[in-house]
């Protein structure tokens, strides 16, 4: 089958950022630093970064590259027939699971881009924020249709091609994300009392990290590298002979790493700046679309234009942010579902995109409709979260990096990494005793501390 490539270096570097960053980068990893310690928390997640998020990339773009395959493809081609196959199968499914309700989210983040545009949010008391968010979402008919309007233009973009589809969006929602970014932090730092945002991020508090700390900061690495399933394989299938493995991973790294930081900035300063105490605040969804609305509304409340300008903008790059990430989510069971049953792009991207309409819809209808629908007290919506987050993304990364580690031929491993002799390799022995050793671990120890292993620590 004929396959495409990427055409130009910088056009897989920014398709891959595009999967890496996301809402993880805003809504996660700034609560998080503030609480576990600041900069502390920072080098540690750094550290994480690059023991093991590192070599888990660079080994999930080798076994893109090598077999030029959708994910199950590639790993039944590796495998040898072994069962080692399931971890590509399982990848296929988390990608297209995760899709299910991180577009919900994504329609969320278009309906707030909507309201922020229309200044619907002028005049609305701080204690307001919460039910408004409570209505939306509890409304049968709003946030399903814009999950609609979203996973439609994921589907657009991914029914493109590789080429003309994610390549070429990927090269306008990249640097627009990145142009926002700085113009939010920008206007976020000349905010009065700004410093005090600055210092709670980035103050380093040793006093605060323990084990839970580190643990934190694995998950996030993890999570926001898109690691543990078949995105950055899958993308990396696109990739050319020349494209150098582990450079285009650290470029990736330090991207994804630059915006996350950056998130810091554009949300500590105006929460300061109206006198919120972050401590108090959760992250997530709560954040986004309950805290932040309300912090921006408040911060700017002396130029109405510019409230309106600073939110809208805000949720727009949100937008970018999901959109990217939900369109390397839909590649992953399209590229497979065309490959592996021989289906024209057109059909592969319609059923993958009708899967998920039906499942996407089940999860929006969740805060409403069907909110009686509960399994161990979660509903449809958490149970899709929770599922992918405290399970598939954990095993698949722990299998991913033993297969990577202990299966894979070390000839086959280093003749890639180095293109074929072209690159130096100086790394590669560090590489491979972390994904032996290292990654194994530390995601196992993140695995059975979210299932709550070790509670019994920390009382
Ligand atoms: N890495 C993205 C984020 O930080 O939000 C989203 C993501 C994509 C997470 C794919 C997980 C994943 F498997």
């Amino acid at each position: 089958m004929n396959r495409e490539n990427f055409g130009s270096k910088l056009g897989a570097i920014l398709a891959a950022a595009g999967s890496a960053v996301g809402l993880g980068n805003v809504w996660r990893f700034p609560i998080e630093t503030g609480q576990n310690g600041g900069a502390a928390f920072i080098i540690i997640y750094i550290m994480c970064i690059i023991t093991l998020g590192l070599p888990i990339m660079i080994s999930e773009f080798l076994i893109g590259r090598y077999t030029h395959s959708n994910t199950a493809g590639a790993y039944r081609i590796l495998s040898d027939g072994s069962p080692w196959k399931w971890v590509g199968r399982m990848g296929v499914f988390t990608g297209w699971f995760i899709l299910c309700y991180y577009a919900v989210v994504g329609g969320w983040t278009m309906h707030y881009t909507f309201l922020s545009l229309t200044n619907a949010f002028a005049g609305v008391p701080a204690t307001q924020f919460g039910q408004i968010f409570e209505d939306f979402t509890a409304n049968p008919w709003i946030p399903s249709l814009w999950f609609i309007l979203f996973i439609g233009i994921t589907h657009f973009i991914i029914t493109r091609g590789v080429q003309s589809g994610i390549e070429r969006f990927s090269k306008i929602m990249m640097p627009t994300l990145f142009i926002i970014t700085l113009l939010l932090t920008f206007c976020s730092l000349s905010l009065p009392g700004a410093a005090d945002g600055i210092e709670f991020l980035l103050k380093p508090d040793w006093s605060k990290v323990n084990s839970t700390v580190v643990l934190a900061a694995v998950g996030q690495a993890f999570y926001s590298l898109s690691l543990g399933m078949g995105c950055l394989c899958t993308y990396a299938s696109y990739f050319d002979e020349k494209t150098p493995l582990a450079k285009t991973a650290t470029h990736v790294a330090i991207i994804d790493t630059f915006i996350a930081v950056m998130a810091g900035f554009i949300i500590f300063p105006s929460m300061f700046n109206i006198g919120m105490n972050p401590n108090e605040v959760g992250a997530g969804a709560g954040l986004a679309f309950v805290s932040l609305p309300n912090v921006f509304q408040q911060a700017l409340s002396g130029s109405p234009l510019l409230a309106i300008l600073f939110s809208t903008l805000f949720y727009f790059l949100l937008f970018v942010a999901a959109l990217t990430s939900a369109m390397s989510l839909h590649e992953v069971a399209t590229a497979y579902i065309t490959e592996e049953f021989n289906l024209s792009r057109r059909k592969g991207t319609l059923i993958i995109t009708g899967t998920v309409l039906i499942l996407g819809l089940l999860c929006s209808l969740s805060f409403g409709p069907l909110s009686g629908i509960q399994l161990f007290g979660r509903n449809i919506f958490s149970l899709f979260d929770d599922f992918s987050g405290m399970v598939l993304l954990p095993l698949g990364g722990m299998l991913i990096s033993i297969f990577a580690g202990w299966r894979l031929d070390r000839q086959l491993y280093r003749n890639e990494i180095s293109n074929g002799g072209d690159l130096r390799t100086p790394y590669f022995k560090a590489l491979i005793f972390s994904l032996r050793y290292i990654a194994p671990l530390a995601i196992g120890l993140v695995f059975l501390d979210q299932q709550g292993a070790f509670n019994f620590l920390k009382h």
